[in-house]
């Protein structure tokens, strides 16, 4: 508790209010999600509280910093390097804040973009992101904030498909990690409606005619340059959920 109230001093004297308002309230969402999903909350605390500590740099700073410190880029980094935070942020968390346990700096280190199977951390750092109380822009916010709590996939999901849609009307760039997340969340959903319709055929009709009745759309709240994520999505009318035995089989053990 000494080190969660120390790094939230650190955070707030380094952070601009609003951002230090939003990493507040990404940190308590993490927590309200690690209580949900069974994931330990000191370490969902730690990745929210520490998730955008690189944002108050230049994307000039935050380039000439990777490289003075072997940070490795892409060349899509630097096409739109305001998603450099999170890369550099991990850094930081590392090496400045102390903070040895992975999977905290990999949800850090992936909270920009996304990726493909994402553990559990990841997946609750990206979405708490998306839904912390303090946003308020997304028109879809609300099924965001529901379906969170019901199936973090999904979730993923709809809030990637939501991105690509929004920056590809914008004719934005687009990160090629951002795309191929979704290209894999939208592979784990169609595996598993074939799953269950093997299982259920007449449950997943149900489930495809409520989804048809209540297709959304909007646009996600923004913090500023880098928090670039738009969300569309659909309010998910069967609230899927992760089977353990499934999980088991495919070797994911809690993250
Ligand atoms: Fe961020
Ligand atoms: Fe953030």
């Amino acid at each position: 508790m000494d080190n969660i109230i120390n790094l939230r001093k650190r955070m707030k004297r380094k952070l601009d209010p609003m951002r230090y308002e939003h990493t507040l309230s990404v940190s308590f969402t993490c927590m309200a999600l690690a209580m949900r999903y069974g994931y330990d909350l000191e370490k969902a605390e730690l990745a929210g509280l520490l998730h955008d500590c690189a944002k108050h740099f230049t994307d000039e700073e935050l380039i000439l910093r990777c490289e003075k410190h072997g940070v490795l880029l892409d060349p899509a980094d630097r096409m739109a390097p305001a998603v450099i935070h999170a890369k550099y942020g991990a850094w930081l968390a590392a090496h400045k804040y102390q903070i040895d346990d992975e999977e905290i700096l990999e949800a850090i280190r992936c909270h920009t973009t996304g990726k493909p199977d994402m553990g559990m951390l990841d997946k609750i750092l990206y979405i708490a992101d998306f839904i912390e109380p303090r946003r308020n822009k997304a028109e879809n916010l609300p099924q965001m904030r529901a379906l969170a709590f019901e199936d973090l996939d999904r979730t993923m999901y709809e809030i990637l498909k939501g991105t690509l849609g929004y920056l590809k009307k914008k004719n934005s760039f687009i990160n090629p990690m951002t795309e191929q997340a979704y290209a894999w969340y939208e592979a784990r959903m169609a595996e598993r409606t074939a799953e269950n319709e093997q299982e259920d055929p007449k449950g997943q009709e149900l489930a495809a005619g409520i989804l048809e009745t209540t297709e959304t759309g909007s646009p996600r709240a923004g913090y500023g340059k880098g928090e670039y994520r738009y969300g569309t999505g659909q309010r998910d009318g069967k609230a899927g959920y992760q089977r353990p035995a499934r999980e088991k089989r495919r070797g994911r053990s809690g993250h």
